[in-house]
């Protein structure tokens, strides 16, 4: 099934209705990539200043616009970081070459420390490969998808080219790449494994040949881990042999730490080194270096929470997909990752300005491009949160007219 007919990009409704945010810090929304206008949320987890402009507590709301585990981060890695405060790290500068980060990290995956680098979430680590990017070429990405990577761009004065991506979701997981057999040349590909905001999931073999066809490829595993079989298709194991191949990495999303901030870059030890004498000196904080040793130095923990997390996304994955089917109005899409999109027929800002005012917060897509406001994003949550969820859709249906003018 092809999806890209959908072309309600950007409409001006949003300029005049009240989903402007408003107050304090306005000016300050996450800033759009070139051609989307500031007033947009490009980014899901605004959740301060979505409680502000609705005049809730944060804690009030059930954030499904940001795409994180609901569960607390594990206990090795809370213990980690109370003993952390207590000792030193508040007050001495973190190391600098990350040299236990760094060994937990490439111990778990197999790897020299001298291919690992910590980052500051994935996003600080985007603008690196950004910048080797940008002095590469041309550099494809695929759309609909995660718009940091056009923001680390233009950091640069990177060249994009805006490549749409066929979606279509196939029967299972993974599938091959669709844009493998680009006819026109370019220079580098940003390939997400799975698929933001889709949650397509990439086979390793139909990306393994484009290691071949572009000087860099640089590859977003942000959420790969989350994905029940996703390691299999990890580009991680070729990295030793292709030093024009980046694999980055999330800890934000699997332990439910976006606000600590942890990532890590997999890459040719030289163009890291390249990376560490580009950035401030100590772009890792001395907690969330603490808190990463702890977890990724303890691997039967790691792989028993990696279990957890995996089974999650499987069942619970499943379950809501089934109920959000039974919802007149909307459709869901599948998803190898612990988000999936839903479609309406037409626009469903309204439906999630009547979820917001429920205090639950659906990804507003108009920033992805391809997609636009008949599409949402939602991040799954545990089985009460899916079902506030639910709820609040039902609500809304009851009240709009919004789920009768369709025929999903
Ligand atoms: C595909 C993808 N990669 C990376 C990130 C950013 O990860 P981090 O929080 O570690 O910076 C996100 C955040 O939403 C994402 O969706």
């Amino acid at each position: 099934m092809n999806l890209l007919g959908c072309t309600a990009l950007y409409r001006p409704s949003w300029s005049t209705s009240t989903l402007a945010p408003r107050g304090v810090g306005a000016g300050w929304v996450n800033p759009a990539p070139a051609g989307v206008s500031n007033r947009l949320p490009p980014h899901g987890g605004n959740l301060s200043q979505e409680a502000q402009r609705l005049g809730m507590q944060p804690s009030q709301l059930l954030d499904a616009s940001a795409s994180l585990v609901p569960f607390r981060p594990p206990r090795a890695l809370r213990r980690a970081l109370a003993s952390a405060i207590q000792g030193q790290a508040l007050r001495d500068y973190p190391d600098r070459s990350q040299a236990d980060l760094r060994s937990a990290i490439a111990s778990w995956h197999g790897l020299d420390p001298e291919q690992v680098l910590g980052g500051n979430g994935a996003a600080e680590l985007f603008t690196w490969a950004a910048r080797d990017a940008t002095a590469a070429g041309l550099s494809v990405l695929p759309q609909p998808g995660f718009a940091d990577y056009s923001r680390a761009l233009a950091c640069w004065g990177g060249a994009i080219k805006q490549q749409p991506l066929p979606l279509e979701w196939g029967d299972g997981w993974p599938q091959p790449f669709p844009l493998a057999a680009l006819s026109e040349a370019s220079d580098v590909i940003w390939i997400t494994n799975p698929h933001n905001p889709t949650g397509q999931l990439w086979s390793r073999a139909s990306l393994e040949p484009l290691l071949a066809q572009y000087e860099l490829v640089i590859c977003d595993e942000a959420f790969l881990p989350l994905v029940p079989g996703g390691e299999d298709q990890s580009l991680l194991p070729l990295v030793a042999d292709h030093p024009n191949l980046v694999v980055i990495r999330s800890l934000t999303k699997l332990f439910a730490i976006a606000g600590l901030r942890l990532g890590y870059a997999v890459a040719a030890p030289d163009r890291l080194q390249r990376w560490h004498g580009w950035r401030d000196p100590w772009p890792v904080n001395g907690l969330a270096i603490a808190a990463g040793v702890a977890v990724m130095n303890d691997p039967v923990g790691l792989q028993r929470w990696q279990g957890r997390v995996q089974q999650w996304v499987q069942q619970e994955g499943t379950w809501f997909r089934a109920q959000l089917d039974a919802i007149p109005g909307v459709k869901p899409y599948p998803s190898a990752a612990n988000y999936l999109l839903i479609q309406g027929e037409q626009s469903l800002l309204e439906l999630r300005e009547q979820l917001a005012q429920q205090g639950v917060l659906l990804r507003d897509c108009r920033s992805f491009q391809c997609l636009g406001e008949c599409w949402l994003r939602i991040g799954l949550q545990d089985r009460r949160g899916n079902q506030r969820i639910l709820r609040a859709l039902q609500r809304a249906q009851a009240n709009r007219a919004w789920s009768r003018a369709t025929s999903f």
